[in-house]
């Protein structure tokens, strides 16, 4: 167990979440209507918007290069606007994780570019849509996903957080999955747990 990566502890300790995720978006078929598909999209501006501070957040760009830059939320309000959208406003006030919990915020945010691979590829085949219209914040990012996500998990370790600080980033990241599931459901008009 110590021999694990504070990334590893993530990945594993947020499998099972995750993977009810992806089931969830999965069975509200996203792709299989211009209409599902802009319903994604705000629930994607919904969870983006959140984590932006996060992304900007000042010390932790510090710890983490180009950080900043890494921020997809502008990308989902320009794939809204493609698709003749505005700014989505959630009924609720959103959550504004902070300290160690937003580091576990972030992991989900950008490890969340991994998968979107698949759904980039969905947008492209079903809908037509890619980087230069509606599927903006799907895209790779320009050094490839692959790539990409080892030199942040690397990031991450370097934070050298204790095990106290990495349980509770691990909390904060199994808190942005649930919050993304109970997003989903609203938006999607779900009804069930
Ligand atoms: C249908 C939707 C989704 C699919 C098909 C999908 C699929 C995947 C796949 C195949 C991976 C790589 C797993 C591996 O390397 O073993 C991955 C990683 C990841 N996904 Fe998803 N995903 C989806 C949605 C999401 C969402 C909505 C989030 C966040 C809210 C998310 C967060 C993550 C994270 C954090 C990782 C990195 C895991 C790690 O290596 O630590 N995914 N996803």
């Amino acid at each position: 167990m110590s021999d694990l990566t504070f990334a590893d502890k993530l990945k594993e300790q947020t499998r099972t979440v995750h993977d009810s995720v992806d089931n969830l978006v999965m069975s509200v078929k996203p792709f299989d209507s211009k209409e599902n598909y802009i319903n994604f999209l705000k629930l994607q501006s919904v969870f983006h918007r959140i984590v932006d501070d996060i992304y900007k957040d000042t010390t932790l760009n510090q710890a983490i290069n180009d950080l900043a830059q890494m921020a997809r939320y502008d990308a989902v309000l320009a794939d809204l606007a493609d698709l003749g959208q505005a700014k989505y406003q959630f009924a609720e006030p959103l959550p504004k994780p902070t300290g160690n919990q937003a580091i576990g915020w972030l992991y989900c945010a950008e490890g969340s570019n991994i998968g979107a691979a698949f759904l980039f590829k969905d947008a492209k085949e079903k809908l037509g849509f890619d980087e230069k219209f509606a599927a903006r914040h799907l895209d790779a990012h320009p050094d490839g996903r692959g790539k990409h996500w080892k030199a942040f998990r690397e990031h991450l370790n370097n934070l050298n957080l204790d095990e106290n600080a990495q349980n509770e980033a691990i909390a904060g990241a199994i808190d942005a999955f649930e919050f993304y599931k109970a997003t989903l459901r609203q938006i999607f008009h779900q009804a069930q747990a």
